[in-house]
């Protein structure tokens, strides 16, 4: 018994120790951003950005491709064209996660190189349902420019290959973030 109290008050002076000591940090204005790129998704040929990494056995027979797991390390241009300005890139897991529609759960990380964005980050967590013209996902985070950032992302496919499956898609982005 004298050596649970014992232990109790170690912990208790422990824990005093850790939020014992207060402290305002000033985090200055909060501010909101709105970036505008392209997402390059391709799966098919010689070299794709998102490649097939996990499946359910019978995945291939589902139509919406339930249990298939991605991962994706796909370009981010200024314009819609492959050839265009590379801002950053997208990095991180899709996998599909609807059984009656496609909807894809979207954990990812946007990393960007250009400008003052250079080396921030965003991450984006949320339903995808990738055959409807407009998606809105949760952005749930950043770092440097974007720290502390949530917002919203809206993916709107720019172009879509049915036969191969691969996709550019508008990405407009609403971060608010200090
Ligand atoms: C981004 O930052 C990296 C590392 O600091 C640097 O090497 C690179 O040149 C920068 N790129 C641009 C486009 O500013
Ligand atoms: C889709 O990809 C196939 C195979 O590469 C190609 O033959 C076809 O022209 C493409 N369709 C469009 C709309 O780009
Ligand atoms: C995305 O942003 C562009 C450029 O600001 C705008 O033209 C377009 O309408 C926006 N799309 C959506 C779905 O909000």
């Amino acid at each position: 018994m004298a050596i649970l109290v014992l232990f109790l008050v170690v912990v208790m002076q422990y824990v005093e120790g850790l939020v014992g000591e207060d402290k305002l940090l000033e985090m200055g204005k909060e501010k909101v951003t709105q970036l505008h790129f392209y997402f390059h998704d391709i799966v098919s040929g010689k070299t794709p950005t998102a490649v097939r990494v996990a499946q359910a056995s019978d995945s291939d027979k589902s139509r919406t491709l339930f249990g298939v797991l991605m991962m994706a390390d796909d370009p981010l241009t200024q314009g819609p064209e492959p050839s265009s300005k590379l801002v950053g890139r997208a990095q991180g897991l899709y996998g599909s996660a609807g059984q009656q529609e496609l909807g894809l759960i979207m954990a990812m990380n946007f990393g960007f190189i250009d400008g003052m964005y250079n080396g921030s980050s965003l991450s984006i967590l949320g339903r995808n349902p990738a055959l409807h013209p407009v998606r809105e996902m949760p952005l749930v985070g950043g770092t440097g420019f974007f720290r502390f950032a949530r917002g919203i992302v809206v993916a709107t496919t720019y172009w879509f290959n049915s036969s191969t499956g691969d996709a550019i898609v508008e990405y407009n982005v609403t971060a608010m973030h200090y």
